[in-house]
Protein backbone atom coordinates (compact mmCIF):
# COMPACT_ATOMS: atom_id res chain seq x y z
CA UNK A 1 0.00 0.00 0.00
CA UNK A 2 1.33 3.34 -0.58
CA UNK A 3 2.04 5.96 2.10
CA UNK A 4 0.36 9.14 2.43
CA UNK A 5 -0.72 10.88 -0.97
CA UNK A 6 0.15 14.25 -2.51
CA UNK A 7 -1.58 17.89 -1.05
CA UNK A 8 -1.52 20.96 -0.39
CA UNK A 9 1.31 22.42 1.05
CA UNK A 10 0.36 24.76 4.45
CA UNK A 11 1.80 26.68 6.79
CA UNK A 12 4.46 24.68 9.02
CA UNK A 13 2.25 24.37 12.47
CA UNK A 14 -1.09 25.63 11.30
CA UNK A 15 -1.18 23.49 8.11
CA UNK A 16 -4.18 24.62 5.32
CA UNK A 17 -6.05 25.92 8.64
CA UNK A 18 -5.88 29.24 8.03
CA UNK A 19 -6.45 28.83 4.05
CA UNK A 20 -9.69 26.68 5.12
CA UNK A 21 -10.54 29.49 7.51
CA UNK A 22 -10.76 32.01 4.32
CA UNK A 23 -11.87 30.61 1.90
CA UNK A 24 -12.78 26.51 3.10
CA UNK A 25 -14.89 25.33 -0.27
CA UNK A 26 -12.22 26.98 -2.35
CA UNK A 27 -9.69 24.99 -1.03
CA UNK A 28 -11.36 21.85 -0.94
CA UNK A 29 -12.23 22.31 -4.38
CA UNK A 30 -8.52 22.98 -5.57
CA UNK A 31 -7.27 20.38 -4.10
CA UNK A 32 -9.86 17.85 -5.67
CA UNK A 33 -8.99 19.42 -9.10
CA UNK A 34 -5.35 19.24 -8.46
CA UNK A 35 -4.78 15.86 -6.51
CA UNK A 36 -7.60 13.66 -7.79
CA UNK A 37 -9.90 10.88 -5.28
CA UNK A 38 -7.44 11.35 -2.69
CA UNK A 39 -5.78 14.44 -0.68
CA UNK A 40 -3.60 14.83 1.96
CA UNK A 41 -4.60 17.52 4.80
CA UNK A 42 -2.91 18.87 7.45
CA UNK A 43 -5.49 20.78 9.53
CA UNK A 44 -3.64 22.38 12.80
CA UNK A 45 -3.55 19.50 14.72
CA UNK A 46 -5.38 17.13 12.66
CA UNK A 47 -4.51 14.89 10.03
CA UNK A 48 -6.64 13.19 7.43
CA UNK A 49 -7.59 12.90 3.71
CA UNK A 50 -9.98 14.80 1.53
CA UNK A 51 -11.67 12.09 -0.34
CA UNK A 52 -14.12 12.89 -3.67
CA UNK A 53 -14.52 9.16 -5.19
CA UNK A 54 -18.12 8.19 -4.47
CA UNK A 55 -16.61 4.67 -3.98
CA UNK A 56 -14.64 6.05 -0.93
CA UNK A 57 -17.17 7.83 0.33
CA UNK A 58 -19.57 5.38 0.70
CA UNK A 59 -16.70 2.93 2.00
CA UNK A 60 -16.44 5.58 4.56
CA UNK A 61 -20.07 6.66 5.44
CA UNK A 62 -21.75 3.44 5.02
CA UNK A 63 -19.61 -0.30 4.18
CA UNK A 64 -17.13 0.62 6.39
CA UNK A 65 -18.99 2.85 9.19
CA UNK A 66 -18.40 0.62 11.87
CA UNK A 67 -14.87 1.81 11.46
CA UNK A 68 -15.47 5.34 11.80
CA UNK A 69 -16.74 7.93 14.38
CA UNK A 70 -17.49 11.58 13.87
CA UNK A 71 -14.52 13.50 14.22
CA UNK A 72 -13.41 15.89 17.06
CA UNK A 73 -14.64 18.62 15.06
CA UNK A 74 -18.29 17.72 16.65
CA UNK A 75 -16.72 18.66 19.93
CA UNK A 76 -17.82 22.14 19.03
CA UNK A 77 -21.36 21.22 18.38
CA UNK A 78 -21.70 18.95 21.42
CA UNK A 79 -20.86 21.78 23.56
CA UNK A 80 -23.85 24.08 22.77
CA UNK A 81 -26.08 21.03 21.60
CA UNK A 82 -25.48 17.86 24.11
CA UNK A 83 -24.70 14.50 23.49
CA UNK A 84 -27.79 13.61 20.71
CA UNK A 85 -28.53 12.09 17.65
CA UNK A 86 -26.13 14.43 15.65
CA UNK A 87 -22.91 14.39 18.12
CA UNK A 88 -22.94 10.97 19.82
CA UNK A 89 -22.34 7.31 18.52
CA UNK A 90 -22.49 3.52 18.76
CA UNK A 91 -24.99 2.53 21.05
CA UNK A 92 -26.35 5.79 23.14
CA UNK A 93 -26.64 7.05 18.85
CA UNK A 94 -28.36 3.68 18.17
CA UNK A 95 -30.62 4.05 21.32
CA UNK A 96 -31.75 7.77 20.73
CA UNK A 97 -32.07 6.74 16.71
CA UNK A 98 -34.20 3.78 17.96
CA UNK A 99 -36.39 6.15 20.17
CA UNK A 100 -36.46 9.14 17.88
CA UNK A 101 -37.40 7.62 14.44
CA UNK A 102 -41.31 6.50 15.15
CA UNK A 103 -41.67 10.54 15.02
CA UNK A 104 -40.49 10.64 11.77
CA UNK A 105 -42.86 8.10 10.17
CA UNK A 106 -44.21 9.33 6.64
CA UNK A 107 -47.73 9.88 8.39
CA UNK A 108 -46.23 11.82 11.44
CA UNK A 109 -44.22 14.18 8.78
CA UNK A 110 -47.62 14.62 6.48
CA UNK A 111 -49.46 15.21 9.23
CA UNK A 112 -46.66 18.54 9.80
CA UNK A 113 -47.55 19.62 6.18
CA UNK A 114 -50.80 22.04 7.39
CA UNK A 115 -48.25 23.97 9.85
CA UNK A 116 -45.71 24.23 6.94
CA UNK A 117 -48.21 25.70 4.96
CA UNK A 118 -50.14 27.81 7.08
CA UNK A 119 -46.48 29.51 8.26
CA UNK A 120 -45.72 29.62 4.09
CA UNK A 121 -48.73 31.76 3.94
CA UNK A 122 -48.57 33.84 6.71
CA UNK A 123 -44.75 34.79 4.81
CA UNK A 124 -46.75 35.02 1.93
CA UNK A 125 -49.37 37.39 3.55
CA UNK A 126 -46.54 39.88 4.94
CA UNK A 127 -44.90 39.86 1.53
CA UNK A 128 -47.37 40.69 0.01
CA UNK A 129 -48.01 43.75 1.92
CA UNK A 130 -44.18 45.03 1.66
CA UNK A 131 -44.71 44.43 -2.27
CA UNK A 132 -47.78 46.66 -2.55
CA UNK A 133 -45.36 49.23 -1.13
CA UNK A 134 -42.48 48.58 -3.55
CA UNK A 135 -40.20 48.26 -0.79
CA UNK A 136 -37.76 44.94 -1.49
CA UNK A 137 -38.03 41.40 0.11
CA UNK A 138 -34.74 40.49 2.01
CA UNK A 139 -35.48 36.78 1.10
CA UNK A 140 -32.38 35.18 3.23
CA UNK A 141 -33.64 36.84 6.00
CA UNK A 142 -37.38 36.17 5.26
CA UNK A 143 -36.09 32.18 4.73
CA UNK A 144 -34.79 32.25 8.02
CA UNK A 145 -37.39 33.29 9.60
CA UNK A 146 -39.97 31.28 7.92
CA UNK A 147 -37.87 28.54 8.64
CA UNK A 148 -37.64 28.94 12.52
CA UNK A 149 -41.52 29.65 12.25
CA UNK A 150 -41.88 26.09 10.82
CA UNK A 151 -39.73 24.30 13.47
CA UNK A 152 -40.73 25.61 15.92
CA UNK A 153 -44.85 25.18 15.33
CA UNK A 154 -43.23 21.45 13.91
CA UNK A 155 -41.64 20.87 17.18
CA UNK A 156 -43.37 22.36 19.98
CA UNK A 157 -46.34 23.68 18.99
CA UNK A 158 -46.80 27.99 18.93
CA UNK A 159 -45.74 27.66 22.85
CA UNK A 160 -42.39 29.16 24.08
CA UNK A 161 -43.97 30.93 26.95
CA UNK A 162 -41.77 33.60 28.49
CA UNK A 163 -38.76 32.92 26.58
CA UNK A 164 -40.52 34.08 22.97
CA UNK A 165 -39.05 37.45 23.32
CA UNK A 166 -35.31 36.67 24.20
CA UNK A 167 -35.64 33.04 22.25
CA UNK A 168 -34.44 34.42 18.65
CA UNK A 169 -31.38 37.00 19.60
CA UNK A 170 -29.91 33.26 21.71
CA UNK A 171 -30.67 31.43 18.73
CA UNK A 172 -28.30 33.71 16.88
CA UNK A 173 -25.95 34.08 19.41
CA UNK A 174 -25.52 30.32 19.50
CA UNK A 175 -25.51 29.97 15.92
CA UNK A 176 -22.90 32.33 15.53
CA UNK A 177 -20.37 30.59 17.90
CA UNK A 178 -20.97 27.49 16.62
CA UNK A 179 -19.99 29.09 13.28
CA UNK A 180 -17.20 31.23 14.35
CA UNK A 181 -15.31 28.50 16.70
CA UNK A 182 -15.90 25.62 14.25
CA UNK A 183 -12.31 26.18 12.16
CA UNK A 184 -10.64 27.44 15.46
CA UNK A 185 -8.21 25.56 17.89
CA UNK A 186 -10.28 24.98 20.84
CA UNK A 187 -8.17 27.07 23.03
CA UNK A 188 -9.67 30.27 21.26
CA UNK A 189 -13.13 29.60 21.52
CA UNK A 190 -12.81 31.18 24.60
CA UNK A 191 -11.67 34.50 23.65
CA UNK A 192 -12.82 37.58 24.06
CA UNK A 193 -14.41 35.91 27.30
CA UNK A 194 -16.98 38.73 27.06
CA UNK A 195 -17.87 36.90 23.86
CA UNK A 196 -18.21 33.51 25.37
CA UNK A 197 -19.98 34.70 28.80
CA UNK A 198 -22.64 35.93 25.86
CA UNK A 199 -22.55 32.24 24.23
CA UNK A 200 -23.32 30.93 27.74
CA UNK A 201 -26.03 32.86 28.49
CA UNK A 202 -27.52 32.09 25.48
CA UNK A 203 -27.05 28.59 25.79
CA UNK A 204 -28.87 28.82 28.92
CA UNK A 205 -31.66 30.62 27.19
CA UNK A 206 -32.41 28.00 24.93
CA UNK A 207 -31.85 25.13 27.27
CA UNK A 208 -34.32 27.04 29.89
CA UNK A 209 -36.73 27.78 27.25
CA UNK A 210 -36.67 24.22 26.14
CA UNK A 211 -36.89 22.88 29.90
CA UNK A 212 -40.02 25.11 30.04
CA UNK A 213 -41.84 23.57 27.02
CA UNK A 214 -41.23 19.87 28.36
CA UNK A 215 -42.43 21.16 31.67
CA UNK A 216 -45.46 22.77 30.83
CA UNK A 217 -46.03 19.29 28.61
CA UNK A 218 -45.71 17.11 31.56
CA UNK A 219 -48.39 18.85 33.33
CA UNK A 220 -50.54 18.98 30.18
CA UNK A 221 -49.62 16.12 28.42
CA UNK A 222 -52.87 15.91 25.87
CA UNK A 223 -52.49 19.51 24.87
CA UNK A 224 -50.37 19.66 21.50
CA UNK A 225 -51.07 15.84 20.93
CA UNK A 226 -49.42 15.90 17.16
CA UNK A 227 -46.58 18.07 17.77
CA UNK A 228 -42.66 16.39 17.29
CA UNK A 229 -42.26 16.77 20.78
CA UNK A 230 -45.09 14.91 22.06
CA UNK A 231 -44.25 12.27 19.57
CA UNK A 232 -40.63 12.52 21.32
CA UNK A 233 -42.19 12.35 24.59
CA UNK A 234 -44.29 9.16 23.88
CA UNK A 235 -41.76 7.48 21.66
CA UNK A 236 -40.32 4.10 22.72
CA UNK A 237 -37.74 2.25 21.44
CA UNK A 238 -39.37 -0.41 19.38
CA UNK A 239 -37.00 -3.48 20.73
CA UNK A 240 -36.95 -2.37 24.47
CA UNK A 241 -40.01 -0.19 25.25
CA UNK A 242 -37.65 2.83 26.71
CA UNK A 243 -38.68 6.19 26.37
CA UNK A 244 -36.44 8.99 26.57
CA UNK A 245 -35.57 11.23 29.86
CA UNK A 246 -36.11 14.57 30.14
CA UNK A 247 -32.49 15.41 29.49
CA UNK A 248 -32.33 13.56 26.38
CA UNK A 249 -35.62 14.76 25.56
CA UNK A 250 -33.94 18.37 25.71
CA UNK A 251 -30.86 17.89 23.85
CA UNK A 252 -32.77 16.55 20.65
CA UNK A 253 -35.18 18.74 20.86
CA UNK A 254 -32.46 21.38 20.63
CA UNK A 255 -31.13 19.58 18.33
CA UNK A 256 -33.89 19.54 15.75
CA UNK A 257 -34.02 23.21 16.40
CA UNK A 258 -30.67 24.11 15.37
CA UNK A 259 -29.99 21.30 12.92
CA UNK A 260 -33.58 21.67 11.13
CA UNK A 261 -33.49 25.58 10.58
CA UNK A 262 -30.42 26.92 8.72
CA UNK A 263 -30.20 23.84 6.58
CA UNK A 264 -33.62 23.99 4.74
CA UNK A 265 -33.21 27.96 4.99
CA UNK A 266 -30.24 27.91 2.84
CA UNK A 267 -31.71 25.75 0.74
CA UNK A 268 -34.90 27.49 0.14
CA UNK A 269 -33.01 30.57 -0.07
CA UNK A 270 -30.68 29.73 -3.14
CA UNK A 271 -33.76 28.31 -5.13
CA UNK A 272 -34.49 31.86 -4.75
CA UNK A 273 -31.88 32.96 -6.09
CA UNK A 274 -31.24 30.17 -8.77
CA UNK A 275 -34.92 31.23 -9.98
CA UNK A 276 -33.97 34.69 -10.04
CA UNK A 277 -31.94 33.63 -12.66
CA UNK A 278 -33.44 31.64 -14.88
CA UNK A 279 -36.59 32.85 -16.19
CA UNK A 280 -37.50 29.64 -17.78
CA UNK A 281 -37.06 26.98 -14.47
CA UNK A 282 -39.10 29.73 -13.10
CA UNK A 283 -41.84 30.11 -15.09
CA UNK A 284 -42.02 26.17 -15.48
CA UNK A 285 -42.09 25.82 -11.77
CA UNK A 286 -45.20 28.24 -11.38
CA UNK A 287 -47.10 26.50 -14.34
CA UNK A 288 -46.39 23.05 -12.58
CA UNK A 289 -47.34 24.80 -8.94
CA UNK A 290 -50.77 26.41 -10.69
CA UNK A 291 -51.89 23.31 -12.44
CA UNK A 292 -50.95 21.16 -9.10
CA UNK A 293 -52.50 23.41 -6.32
CA UNK A 294 -55.06 25.12 -8.76
CA UNK A 295 -54.52 27.96 -5.88
CA UNK A 296 -55.39 26.18 -2.76
CA UNK A 297 -52.81 25.69 -0.13
CA UNK A 298 -50.66 22.57 -0.67
CA UNK A 299 -50.78 19.40 1.18
CA UNK A 300 -48.74 16.70 1.71
CA UNK A 301 -49.91 14.33 -1.02
CA UNK A 302 -49.23 17.59 -3.82
CA UNK A 303 -45.98 16.25 -3.42
CA UNK A 304 -46.04 13.92 -6.14
CA UNK A 305 -47.80 16.18 -8.43
CA UNK A 306 -44.80 18.45 -7.99
CA UNK A 307 -41.90 16.87 -9.95
CA UNK A 308 -39.92 19.70 -11.66
CA UNK A 309 -40.32 21.62 -8.03
CA UNK A 310 -38.79 18.50 -6.83
CA UNK A 311 -35.97 18.98 -9.64
CA UNK A 312 -35.27 22.32 -8.78
CA UNK A 313 -34.24 22.31 -5.42
CA UNK A 314 -32.69 18.96 -5.78
CA UNK A 315 -30.51 21.23 -8.27
CA UNK A 316 -29.96 24.13 -5.59
CA UNK A 317 -28.75 21.69 -2.91
CA UNK A 318 -26.57 20.19 -5.66
CA UNK A 319 -24.70 23.45 -6.28
CA UNK A 320 -25.28 24.79 -3.20
CA UNK A 321 -25.40 22.39 -0.59
CA UNK A 322 -26.58 23.28 2.83
CA UNK A 323 -24.47 21.55 4.77
CA UNK A 324 -20.96 21.41 2.53
CA UNK A 325 -18.76 19.23 4.27
CA UNK A 326 -18.59 16.62 7.15
CA UNK A 327 -15.89 14.23 8.38
CA UNK A 328 -15.12 11.47 10.03
CA UNK A 329 -12.13 10.04 12.56
CA UNK A 330 -11.05 6.32 12.06
CA UNK A 331 -10.91 3.80 14.41
CA UNK A 332 -8.86 1.69 13.41
CA UNK A 333 -6.24 2.04 10.02
CA UNK A 334 -7.74 1.77 7.25
CA UNK A 335 -7.32 1.99 2.82
CA UNK A 336 -8.71 4.44 0.85
CA UNK A 337 -8.10 5.01 -2.75
CA UNK A 338 -5.00 3.04 -2.34
CA UNK A 339 -3.56 4.71 0.48
CA UNK A 340 -3.45 3.73 4.27
CA UNK A 341 -5.00 5.95 6.48
CA UNK A 342 -4.03 5.84 10.06
CA UNK A 343 -6.13 5.29 12.82
CA UNK A 344 -6.76 8.67 14.78
CA UNK A 345 -6.83 10.61 11.35
CA UNK A 346 -9.63 11.96 9.81
CA UNK A 347 -11.73 11.63 6.33
CA UNK A 348 -13.26 14.68 4.73
CA UNK A 349 -16.27 15.02 2.52
CA UNK A 350 -17.30 17.50 1.28
CA UNK A 351 -20.59 17.49 -0.78
CA UNK A 352 -19.88 20.80 -2.52
CA UNK A 353 -17.07 19.16 -4.18
CA UNK A 354 -18.32 15.99 -5.21
CA UNK A 355 -21.41 17.58 -6.50
CA UNK A 356 -19.44 19.39 -8.98
CA UNK A 357 -17.28 16.64 -10.47
CA UNK A 358 -16.52 16.71 -14.03
CA UNK A 359 -16.00 12.86 -13.85
CA UNK A 360 -19.83 12.57 -12.65
CA UNK A 361 -22.02 15.58 -13.85
CA UNK A 362 -22.07 16.57 -16.96
CA UNK A 363 -21.50 20.96 -17.18
CA UNK A 364 -21.41 20.67 -13.03
CA UNK A 365 -21.62 24.36 -12.74
CA UNK A 366 -24.32 24.60 -14.62
CA UNK A 367 -28.15 25.04 -13.02
CA UNK A 368 -29.93 22.73 -15.10
CA UNK A 369 -32.77 20.97 -12.92
CA UNK A 370 -33.43 18.40 -16.16
CA UNK A 371 -30.62 16.78 -15.06
CA UNK A 372 -32.39 15.01 -11.35
CA UNK A 373 -35.54 13.87 -14.29
CA UNK A 374 -36.15 10.61 -13.68
CA UNK A 375 -34.99 9.84 -17.27
CA UNK A 376 -31.26 11.80 -16.71
CA UNK A 377 -31.00 10.35 -13.38
CA UNK A 378 -31.69 6.55 -14.55
CA UNK A 379 -28.08 5.71 -14.76
CA UNK A 380 -26.83 7.50 -11.86
CA UNK A 381 -29.36 6.32 -9.06
CA UNK A 382 -27.29 6.94 -6.49
CA UNK A 383 -26.79 10.43 -6.85
CA UNK A 384 -30.78 11.32 -7.43
CA UNK A 385 -30.74 11.48 -3.37
CA UNK A 386 -27.62 13.76 -2.40
CA UNK A 387 -25.04 11.99 0.21
CA UNK A 388 -25.83 9.00 1.75
CA UNK A 389 -25.14 10.44 5.28
CA UNK A 390 -27.32 7.90 7.28
CA UNK A 391 -25.21 4.85 8.66
CA UNK A 392 -27.57 2.43 9.20
CA UNK A 393 -29.89 1.67 5.84
CA UNK A 394 -33.11 -0.01 8.32
CA UNK A 395 -32.83 3.91 10.20
CA UNK A 396 -33.37 5.78 6.90
CA UNK A 397 -36.73 7.72 7.46
CA UNK A 398 -35.60 10.69 8.52
CA UNK A 399 -34.84 11.49 4.65
CA UNK A 400 -39.00 11.52 4.47
CA UNK A 401 -38.61 14.64 6.49
CA UNK A 402 -36.70 16.66 4.60
CA UNK A 403 -39.76 16.03 1.57
CA UNK A 404 -42.19 17.59 4.20
CA UNK A 405 -39.77 20.87 4.81
CA UNK A 406 -39.62 22.05 1.10
CA UNK A 407 -43.50 22.45 0.84
CA UNK A 408 -43.34 25.82 1.84
CA UNK A 409 -41.43 26.73 -1.12
CA UNK A 410 -44.82 25.42 -3.03
CA UNK A 411 -46.86 27.98 -0.66
CA UNK A 412 -45.43 30.84 -1.63
CA UNK A 413 -45.00 30.84 -5.40
CA UNK A 414 -42.76 33.38 -6.75
CA UNK A 415 -43.47 35.81 -9.44
CA UNK A 416 -42.09 36.61 -12.92
CA UNK A 417 -40.75 40.03 -11.34
CA UNK A 418 -37.96 38.66 -9.06
CA UNK A 419 -34.95 40.98 -9.36
CA UNK A 420 -32.00 40.53 -7.03
CA UNK A 421 -30.76 43.96 -5.57
CA UNK A 422 -27.76 44.80 -7.62
CA UNK A 423 -26.48 46.04 -4.42
CA UNK A 424 -26.46 42.64 -3.14
CA UNK A 425 -26.49 40.18 -5.41
CA UNK A 426 -24.28 37.53 -4.29
CA UNK A 427 -21.21 36.96 -6.70
CA UNK A 428 -20.79 33.03 -7.41
CA UNK A 429 -17.96 32.13 -6.64
CA UNK A 430 -18.35 34.14 -2.65
CA UNK A 431 -21.35 33.52 -2.20
CA UNK A 432 -20.76 29.85 -2.55
CA UNK A 433 -18.27 30.56 0.09
CA UNK A 434 -21.04 32.14 2.18
CA UNK A 435 -23.16 29.35 1.62
CA UNK A 436 -20.67 26.95 3.43
CA UNK A 437 -20.13 28.79 5.81
CA UNK A 438 -23.60 29.27 6.96
CA UNK A 439 -23.76 25.88 6.64
CA UNK A 440 -21.36 24.03 8.10
CA UNK A 441 -21.42 26.46 10.90
CA UNK A 442 -24.97 26.14 11.85
CA UNK A 443 -25.94 23.07 10.61
CA UNK A 444 -23.92 19.48 11.27
CA UNK A 445 -20.68 20.77 9.46
CA UNK A 446 -18.01 18.74 10.32
CA UNK A 447 -16.00 19.38 7.55
CA UNK A 448 -15.45 21.86 10.58
CA UNK A 449 -15.50 25.21 11.15
CA UNK A 450 -15.07 28.19 9.68
CA UNK A 451 -15.09 32.08 10.64
CA UNK A 452 -16.34 34.38 8.10
CA UNK A 453 -14.19 36.03 6.32
CA UNK A 454 -14.39 39.86 5.42
CA UNK A 455 -17.31 40.68 3.61
CA UNK A 456 -19.08 37.56 4.62
CA UNK A 457 -22.07 38.96 6.71
CA UNK A 458 -22.64 41.18 3.85
CA UNK A 459 -22.76 38.58 0.92
CA UNK A 460 -24.87 36.59 3.61
CA UNK A 461 -28.07 38.53 2.73
CA UNK A 462 -27.42 37.08 -0.79
CA UNK A 463 -31.07 37.22 -1.50
CA UNK A 464 -32.86 40.65 -1.39
CA UNK A 465 -35.31 40.49 -4.05
CA UNK A 466 -37.89 43.49 -5.17
CA UNK A 467 -40.71 42.45 -6.52
CA UNK A 468 -42.68 45.17 -8.43
CA UNK A 469 -45.54 46.91 -6.50
CA UNK A 470 -48.43 45.27 -6.06
CA UNK A 471 -46.99 42.34 -7.58
CA UNK A 472 -47.62 39.03 -6.36
CA UNK A 473 -44.67 37.62 -4.36
C1 LIG B 1 -31.84 20.87 3.59
C2 LIG B 1 -32.05 20.28 4.72
C3 LIG B 1 -31.03 19.44 5.46
C4 LIG B 1 -29.79 19.05 5.10
C5 LIG B 1 -29.03 19.36 3.82
C6 LIG B 1 -29.28 18.24 6.19
C7 LIG B 1 -28.03 17.63 6.19
C8 LIG B 1 -27.60 16.74 7.15
C9 LIG B 1 -26.36 16.02 7.10
C10 LIG B 1 -25.32 16.11 6.00
C11 LIG B 1 -26.31 15.24 8.22
C12 LIG B 1 -25.20 14.26 8.58
C13 LIG B 1 -24.18 14.90 9.46
C14 LIG B 1 -23.12 13.90 9.82
O1 LIG B 1 -23.44 12.73 10.07
O2 LIG B 1 -21.96 14.27 9.91
C15 LIG B 1 -27.52 15.49 8.98
C16 LIG B 1 -27.83 14.88 10.18
C17 LIG B 1 -28.92 15.21 10.94
N1 LIG B 1 -29.89 16.14 10.65
FE1 LIG B 1 -30.01 17.22 8.97
N2 LIG B 1 -30.21 18.20 7.19
C18 LIG B 1 -31.30 18.91 6.79
C19 LIG B 1 -32.48 19.12 7.49
C20 LIG B 1 -32.72 18.64 8.76
C21 LIG B 1 -33.96 18.82 9.49
C22 LIG B 1 -35.18 19.57 8.97
C23 LIG B 1 -33.79 18.22 10.70
C24 LIG B 1 -34.75 18.10 11.87
C25 LIG B 1 -35.91 18.63 12.01
C26 LIG B 1 -32.46 17.64 10.72
C27 LIG B 1 -31.93 16.93 11.77
C28 LIG B 1 -30.79 16.17 11.68
C29 LIG B 1 -30.39 15.21 12.72
C30 LIG B 1 -31.12 14.93 14.03
C31 LIG B 1 -29.20 14.61 12.25
C32 LIG B 1 -28.39 13.52 12.95
C33 LIG B 1 -28.98 12.19 12.46
C34 LIG B 1 -28.27 10.98 13.01
O3 LIG B 1 -27.02 10.91 12.98
O4 LIG B 1 -28.97 10.06 13.43
N3 LIG B 1 -31.85 17.93 9.54
N4 LIG B 1 -28.29 16.40 8.30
Amino acid sequence: MKAVPPGPRGLPILGMLPAIRRDPTGVFMSAARRFGDVAYFKIGPRRGYLITNPADVRHVLQDNARNYHKSPLYNKLRLSLGNGLLTSEDEFWLRQRRIAQPAFHRQRVAALAGVMADSAQDAANQWQTIASRGQPVDIAEEMMRLTRTVVVRALLGADLGPFTDTIDEAWTILNQHIGESFWSLGFFDRFPPSKYRRFQAARAILRGAVDHVINQRRRNPSDHATDLLSMLMSARDEETGETMTDEQLRVEVTTFLLAGQETTSLALTWVWYLLSQHADAQRRLEEEIDTALNGRPPEFNDLVNLPYTRMVIDEAMRLYPPAWGFSRQALADDRLGGFRLPRGWLAFVIPFVLHRLPGYWKDPDAFNPDRFSPEQSADRPEQRRQMPVHRHDDLDTFDRAFDAFWSPTAGSEPSDGLTPDPERAPRPERAAVVGHVDVVSRHPGPAGVVAPGPGDRETRRLGNFTAPSGRRL
